[in-house]
């Protein structure tokens, strides 16, 4: 059974990959409306992880018998001065989640409920992969510079990812 101190951080978290999936479904608008497809491809991916994430916590509550509560999601950004600036906020964005999914590692360690500690460590190492993927991006965008070639071949690249649903949300779905 989860302490209620520990559900109420789980749900925030829940809330926090929904904001992310949000943020990342806004960044995916912008780079339609530049017709840079091959970066909103990126991001739509990007989005089905992030669901994917709050799935997993939707699922790990649910699974200790604790409530899912759901809270209003905030509104994101709608708009970015160049497709620099959205891989910086992304990356941004990123490391901000790694220190929730830190502090939400040592609470589990404060309240020693080692069940939710196990749990965490997926997002543990999920957050040095996020945090590689978008600082990646970052760096490729800058070397190509204002090149419209780079841009392009770029965006062609990025708009080949595709989404591969991780085994562990059947773990969580049994
Ligand atoms: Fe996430
Ligand atoms: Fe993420």
């Amino acid at each position: 059974m989860l302490k209620d101190k520990m559900q109420q951080a789980l749900n925030d978290q829940l809330n926090a990959e929904m904001y992310s999936a949000y943020l990342y479904l806004s960044m995916e608008a912008y780079f339609r409306s530049i017709s840079l497809n091959g970066f909103a491809t990126w991001m739509r991916v990007q989005t089905q992880e992030e669901l994917f994430h709050a799935t997993k916590f939707y699922n790990f509550i649910n699974d200790r018998s604790g409530r899912v509560t759901l809270k209003s999601i905030d509104a994101p950004p709608t708009k970015w001065d160049s497709p620099l600036a959205a891989f910086k906020d992304a990356y941004e964005h990123e490391q901000k989640v790694t220190s929730l999914i830190n502090n939400l590692v040592d609470l589990s360690l404060e309240e020693r409920d080692h069940a939710t500690n196990t749990f965490l460590q997926w997002f543990v190492t999920e957050q040095v992969e996020e945090e590689d993927n978008t600082s990646t991006v970052v760096e490729r965008i800058k070397l190509v510079g204002e090149a419209q070639g780079g841009l392009f071949l770029l965006d062609q690249e990025l708009g080949a990812r595709t989404f591969t649903q991780p085994t562990a949300l059947a773990e969580t779905q049994a």
